[in-house]
């Protein structure tokens, strides 16, 4: 084993889609999981299959499809549990299953009701079982953090035993200092030696999650888990593009430890991320936050221009930040440059379909706008992506009456080659176009969170929105997404878009429980 290498363990599928307001259906969760491949995560936590039905479609597919990394599953210790892992990650080539229990004193008196030697004797159960599925078993002391020393080690002797290659110390609720937790990550690395790969898994609320992440790297952990853009519970995880770059950046404190993320690939995925949740990185995010590389001040643009390393410790373009790149295109731009573009942007996996209708769209938008801007055709081309199924299509829109009068819309929609429109009243323009389209389509959709961003700067920028709606009580809201230099566009098409996202969803699971009667 290479004593350097840090394994990169992504568990934005799991931990970051718990956090609320993140949930992702599973094309896009598989979505995810190709660009966290082409990032080069080494293991992708691709869900918690036990969990329902929709979560083990996701973990399974995501297992089909992705080659060079690893997918896991989470699993409590409880045998159906893993159980569901296992079968879900089996058709990876490379697989793990991911099974813990805390083990910490007030986890176990209060929220186990177990004793210290129940704890034992279920953590070693639930490795033998697991091994039974895969080679490759990690397990997780939850509350690390706040666990006793002398227990955690005696956990670890009996599951290592069991089976277990790698021992995660998570800090689950976000507790400690980077010194203590580097003195604890020093001990259990040097108790554990060579039996086992010892990885943290640290929260953010204490805002220590990275320094954390770091202190423990420097203390023998060789495993990180942590999510993009710091998604994940309450305050989050450590952030994926944080600690990646400053193992990469501070060679003189890290020595030859690296990664083997490829770095340049950072951008893209925060992007893809942030598109498909809807929940933006803030704009001082370190990284991959918009402001991550913008100097405002007269004095350190002067520093730039005139060496660079003045004021940038890392070079925007070795997290695939490409701030002169901007080659505008314009509506005389034809397809071959605008397929160049795409190639240039990383998007290497766009088919002619795609490409085709991105196109359609670029024209019309450079039509309308003065110059398409990388992040213009980026945002292209992942709607695109993200808007697959169409069982319904927005025709035609029309509002009227902001104002003095009654708000009305009326909606024309594409529904299996006939074209269906009706008009509707409602207490606000919004209003009026969900009725109109509940009306049309026959659902009756509960809108649970709306956001609208501009994709660039400008008058006459693109309106990105996200739309979160539930469609039926069991189902969790399914997120939508609407591109359109018109906000009341954008709008009504991210609500058709959580709908359509709903029905595949639903014909999807039907089609496995078919498969499994
Ligand atoms: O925070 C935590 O303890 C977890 C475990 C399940 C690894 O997410
Ligand atoms: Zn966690």
């Amino acid at each position: 084993m290479d004593k350097n290498r840090i394994y990169v363990f992504d568990t934005t599928l799991r931990d970051g889609e718990q956090s609320p307001g993140c949930s992702m259906n599973t094309e896009e969760k598989i979505k995810v999981a190709l660009q966290l491949e082409k990032l080069g995560v080494d293991i992708i936590e691709a869900g918690f299959a036990a969990a329902s039905p929709g979560d083990f479609d996701a973990v399974s597919r995501i297992a089909e499809v992705v080659k060079n990394s690893s997918i896991c599953s989470l699993s409590r210790a409880i045998e159906n549990d893993i159980k569901q892992a296992g079968l879900a990650v089996g058709k990876a080539p490379k697989h793990r299953i991911h099974t813990f229990i805390a083990t910490s004193p007030i986890h176990m008196q209060y929220k186990l009701k177990m004793s210290p030697d129940e704890v034992i004797k279920r953590a070693i159960h639930a490795v033998e079982y697991a091994k039974t599925f895969v080679d490759d078993v990690e397990f997780s002391l939850e509350d690390a953090g706040r666990s006793e020393i002398p227990f955690m080690k005696e956990v670890m002797d009996a599951v290592i035993a069991a089976g277990a290659t790698t021992i995660n110390l998570p800090d689950t609720v976000g507790y400690r200092l980077p010194t203590e937790l580097g003195a604890m990550v020093k001990e259990l690395s040097d108790f554990a030696g060579d039996r086992a790969i010892i990885s943290v898994h640290n929260h953010n609320d204490l805002g220590l999650s990275t320094a954390n992440t770091l202190a423990a790297v420097l203390n023998g952990a060789r495993q990180i888990e942590v999510t993009i853009n710091g998604l994940g519970e309450r305050a989050g995880n450590s952030a994926l593009e944080e600690a990646v770059m400053a193992i990469k950046t501070r060679k003189d404190a890290f020595g030859d430890l690296y990664t083997n993320i490829n770095t340049p690939e950072i951008y893209a995925t925060s992007k893809l991320v942030s598109t498909i949740t809807g929940v933006e990185p803030q704009q001082n995010k370190a990284i991959v936050g918009k402001n991550a590389f913008a100097h405002e001040s007269g004095i350190h643009q002067d520093g730039v221009l005139k060496h660079q390393e003045t004021y940038e410790i890392m070079k925007p373009e070795d997290v695939g930040v490409f701030k002169d790149s901007t080659l505008i295109l314009g509506k005389h731009s034809g397809r071959a440059a605008f397929r160049d573009k795409i190639n240039q942007l990383g998007f290497d996996k766009v088919t002619d379909e795609e490409l085709n209708a991105a196109f359609e769209r670029f024209k019309i938008l450079a039509d309308k706008k003065k110059e398409v801007t990388d992040d213009d055709v980026r945002m292209l081309i992942t709607d695109e992506a993200l808007n697959q199924s169409k069982t319904y299509e927005l025709v035609g829109l029309q509002i009227s009456d902001c104002s003095n009068g009654v708000p009305t819309a009326a909606v024309s929609i594409k529904y299996k080659d006939a074209i269906m429109t009706d008009a509707n009243i409602g207490n606000g323009t919004m209003d009026a176009i969900f009725k109109t389209i509940d009306r049309l389509t026959g659902y009756n959709g509960e809108l649970k969170d709306y956001k609208v961003i501009s994709v660039t700067e400008g008058k006459d920028a693109l309106a990105k929105v996200t739309t979160r709606v539930s469609f039926d009580e069991t189902s969790p809201a399914f997120v939508g997404h609407g591109l359109s230099i018109d906000t009341m566009l954008a709008t009504a098409k991210a609500y058709l878009s959580a709908l359509n996202s709903f029905l595949s969803q639903k014909e999807r699971l039907a089609k496995t429980q078919e498969h499994q009667v």
